[in-house]
């Protein structure tokens, strides 16, 4: 069992969540293409950078043998951290594991250093609204085109020590 302890039993085996490896990075990928459209979601290269060049922290939701959840952060600034990517697949969602997710990776990047967190979310997406609402994230400006072309995000931030 992780230091983090298993949850509870899910479709396939025992849910746990534990530290992201590099042999993990190829099923990251095909979930955050699962999770999100094209335009959104990351190339695998780019995970594979966070994971084996910066080490950002990043944590897997597994079941059983399967990983069914992760969260990718990065720290690009001193003392600010980034929720890069969450995603939880569907039949996983709403039992607690994306916020169980976010609070291991507020806790990893405010042992970086991180006083301020921040992250984006496409304007259409209610549900992470919603939860980021939920984790006391606070919505900032609007990204014009973030994603692309008529693709704007908000800008959230949250000052975890406060
Ligand atoms: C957003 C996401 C990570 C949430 O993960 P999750 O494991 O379902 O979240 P939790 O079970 O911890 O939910 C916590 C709270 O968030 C809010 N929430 C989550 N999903 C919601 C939804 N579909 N509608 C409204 N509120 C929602 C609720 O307040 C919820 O608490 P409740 O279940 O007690 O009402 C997940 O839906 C997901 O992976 N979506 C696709 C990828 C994505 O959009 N990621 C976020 C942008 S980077």
């Amino acid at each position: 069992m992780s230091q983090d302890g298993a949850a509870k039993r899910g479709e396939g085996g025992e849910i746990i969540i534990r530290p992201a490896a590099s042999g993990d990075a190829q099923r990251m990928w095909e979930i955050d293409q699962i999770c999100f459209d094209p335009g959104i979601a990351y190339p695998i290269d780019f995970i594979y950078y966070h994971l084996l060049v910066l080490r950002d922290p990043a944590f897997c939701v597994w079941d059983g043998e399967t990983i069914v959840g992760f969260v990718l952060t990065s720290l690009e600034k001193p003392a600010e951290g980034c929720i890069v990517t969450l995603d939880i697949l569907d039949p996983y969602r709403r039992r607690g594991l994306g916020g169980r997710l976010i609070g291991m990776a507020e806790r990893a990047l405010a042992d970086r250093g991180a006083r301020k967190i921040v992250l984006q979310a496409a304007v259409e997406n209610e549900r992470a609204m919603a939860f980021y609402g939920k984790h006391g994230y606070v919505r900032g400006r609007l990204l014009k085109n973030y994603y692309g072309k008529k693709k704007d995000a908000w800008q959230y931030h949250k000052l975890p020590n406060k």
